[in-house]
């Protein structure tokens, strides 16, 4: 199967947020990855509920919401109603991590758990059937235009082992410096979807670009 293609909104050129969303809606592009931060999980503040109404509103495929924020199960609900298709929680920000996946997938949404790089892939053996997507973080949260961090292939394969070990069908999603040098490396190690922020929305021609990732993953 083809890897999909999220690119990340945080890129964006939020004076004309509309437009970069009709891009991606008229791109080949796969889902919108969304990124929610709190200034205190991470140390940058982002975007909030009434920017991702905005997006849900327009957008035509799948909203992926990546909360980097502390105590995430007080917004679960909040987050359903706003359109989340997908709500990934950082394992780091949990402290009942099963209990929040329960919750996210009672409002009928997807559950993810991102990893930051620190973390390590056996921390989900007892969970990994009960998780719809890993986002396997491949710079530290908190900001976009980062260089990609190397160990992450090794990650991603003990990560996809785990899964085929259990029988699980969870997708394996990363997030930080995908560019055009590490996308085919990336799907031959594992992985399923491919978060891009600076590299498509910082390009000349960030359609052109959706279409040149899908192809090298193809
Ligand atoms: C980082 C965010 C990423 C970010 C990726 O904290 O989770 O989704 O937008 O941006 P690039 O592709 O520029 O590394
Ligand atoms: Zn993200």
């Amino acid at each position: 199967m083809s890897t999909l293609i999220a690119p990340s909104i945080l890129a964006a050129d939020f004076a004309n947020l509309q437009r970069d969303i009709e891009m991606v809606n008229n791109s080949e592009a796969d889902w919108f990855h969304i990124d929610i931060m709190d200034g205190v999980f991470v140390p940058n503040i982002s975007f909030g509920m009434p920017v991702l109404k905005a997006i849900s509103k327009h957008a035509t495929k799948t909203v992926d919401v990546h909360l980097m924020i502390v105590d995430p199960d007080r917004y679960i609900k909040t987050f359903a109603g706003l359109g989340a298709n997908i709500l990934t929680v950082h394992y780091e920000a949990c402290t009942h991590l099963h209990r929040t996946l329960q919750a996210i997938k009672a409002e009928g949404m997807q559950a993810g758990v991102a990893l930051n790089p620190h973390t390590n892939i056996s921390l989900l053996e007892d969970t990994i059937q009960d998780i719809d997507l890993v986002c396997l973080m491949s710079v530290n949260p908190g900001f976009g235009g980062q260089s990609f961090i190397e160990n992450t292939y090794h990650k991603v394969r003990q990560l996809k082992a785990l899964i085929d070990s259990k029988g699980a069908t969870t997708k394996i999603e990363i997030d930080g410096g995908v560019t055009n040098k590490n996308a085919k490396d990336l799907k031959e190690a594992g992985a399923d979807v491919l978060v891009a922020g600076s590299y498509v929305f910082g390009a000349k021609d960030p359609v052109e670009t959706i279409q040149n990732l899908k192809e090298i993953v193809s």
